[in-house]
């Protein structure tokens, strides 16, 4: 089965990450795809999040790394994809995730959508979250890879 996880991945954390390689070792192939909305203002532009991805993920051989715009039932129909996966990382996230799964399938009958739970040691994480805590010199060293460490610290810091 191959599946869809979508997101802003602004940046990746190793929240993601967890989903992701749970996703690699359940289904055959993972299109990670980030979400390109013009009208969200982001930290890191769509092609920064997807070197940043592309490399958190470049041992995992079953994970690609796209792009999509306008609604995610149109990109999975063009990508012959009918499952996409979601994680839950608390109660707080059933509704608004609820709310997405039953819109898409209103808009296509076809397109189910899979939870899978987060580890409960990021159950608290999210990237906005980092991105404050790396703003006001805190350690995210424990919240994301190197390498998105090393990104975060020089787009806001220049170091
Ligand atoms: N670990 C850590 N953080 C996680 C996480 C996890 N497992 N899962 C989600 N998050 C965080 C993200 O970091 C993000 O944090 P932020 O708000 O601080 O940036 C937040 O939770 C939201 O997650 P994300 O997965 O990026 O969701 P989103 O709400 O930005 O986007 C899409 C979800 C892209 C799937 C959805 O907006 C979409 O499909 N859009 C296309 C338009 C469309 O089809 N609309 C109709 C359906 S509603």
């Amino acid at each position: 089965m191959i599946v869809i996880y979508p997101g802003s991945f602004d940046p990746v954390t190793y929240g993601h990450l967890d989903i992701i390689e749970r996703c690699s070792k359940k289904f055959d192939q993972v299109i990670v795809s980030i979400l390109n909305n013009p009208t969200k203002k982001t930290l890191f532009s769509v092609d920064e999040r997807i070197k940043l991805l592309k490399e958190v993920v470049k041992d995992l051989k079953n994970v690609e790394i796209d792009t999509f715009s306008g609604l995610l039932v149109n990109y999975a129909k063009t990508r012959g994809i009918s499952t996409v996966i979601r994680g839950l990382r608390a109660v707080t996230d059933f509704e608004y995730e609820l709310q997405m799964a039953l819109m898409n399938r209103e808009l296509d009958n076809e397109l189910e959508t899979i939870f899978l739970m987060s580890s409960s040691q990021y159950t608290f994480l999210s990237s906005s979250m980092v991105k404050e805590v790396a703003g006001f010199d805190g350690d995210i060293s424990g919240l994301v890879p190197d390498y998105v460490e090393k990104a975060i610290n020089y787009k806001l810091k220049g170091d």
